[in-house]
């Protein structure tokens, strides 16, 4: 049996002329923990060509969704980013990543930092009723250049509080922050900025993070994990692993060299 399913693109959507998102089938016996990430791609001259992404539809959902910038002459996305409905991709038949919830120890708060890309794996942490069963409160923060890069926002303000499901947990349990750094908007700074500050923590009306009851996942860029790496260490976070949870686990966003 092969390794991949190939599945067939639903829907695609341009964000900005750098970030996109898309949806496929999803094959029943594909099996993921929200958070997880997957390889993904095309066949290119008969060749697969594939590469790592964090699914960002949650696990009980029957189609498979991912967030994916477009790099000039990536070997993959310059041309994942031209995919049309109908299109075929080719998906793993395996799932894995650290920026799971069972790899963090109980808390009160979890906060799930992402910048750019970096927020596909907590669209489904987010989506997850077993998050909003484990934490009180979840704060999802995404950090990005520019306004436009913002994506997601409105699904997250508009469309999961009104979900079936999980919306009334997400209307009492979850806190968006987006936070941009090179255009005008209500929250300016880098994500380590305001937690180092204290200002986000003054916004949201919650006490600075304390590793005693604080929780955080993070996925980025790796300047953005050394320094959020860093922060918390600091601060006696644990970093924790699979099998092995601790107070905080990272994982590297996925971006096409
Ligand atoms: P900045 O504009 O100050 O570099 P990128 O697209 O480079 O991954 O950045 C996405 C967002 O993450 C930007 O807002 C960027 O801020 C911010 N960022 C980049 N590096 C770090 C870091 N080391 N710590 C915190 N935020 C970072």
């Amino acid at each position: 049996m092969s390794n991949f399913n190939q599945e067939s693109v639903l829907s695609v959507h341009h964000w900005t002329d750098t970030l996109f998102s898309f949806t496929t089938t999803r094959d029943p016996t594909f099996r993921f923990r929200n958070g997880e990430f997957t390889m993904i791609g095309l066949k290119i001259n008969e060749k697969p060509l594939l590469r790592a992404y964090s699914v960002a539809s949650a696990n009980y959902e029957d189609r498979l969704e991912f967030f994916s910038i477009k790099v000039p002459d990536g070997p993959l996305t310059s041309h994942l980013q031209h995919l049309k409905e109908g299109d075929e991709v080719i998906v793993s038949r395996k799932a894995t990543g650290t920026l799971v919830i069972d790899n963090l120890e109980d808390g009160r708060n979890l906060y799930l930092i992402g910048t750019g890309t970096g927020l596909a794996p907590f669209l489904s942490v987010i989506k997850d009723p077993e998050t909003y069963d484990r934490f009180e409160k979840v704060v999802l923060l995404h950090g990005c250049r520019r306004v436009a890069e913002l994506a997601y926002g409105e699904m997250i303000t508009e469309k999961l509080p009104n979900d079936e499901l999980i919306g009334e947990l997400v209307r009492s349990q979850l806190i968006y922050y987006p936070t941009v750094t090179r255009d005008p908007f209500r929250n300016r700074g880098r994500i380590t900025d305001l937690m180092e500050s204290g200002k986000l923590f003054a916004d949201i009306n919650l006490a600075s993070l304390d590793a005693a009851h604080d929780r955080v996942m993070i996925c980025g860029s790796p300047a953005l994990l050394k320094d959020t790496h860093e922060l918390l260490t600091r601060r006696g976070f644990i970093e924790g692993n699979h099998g092995e949870p601790g107070q905080f686990v990272v994982e590297k966003a996925f971006a096409e060299r």
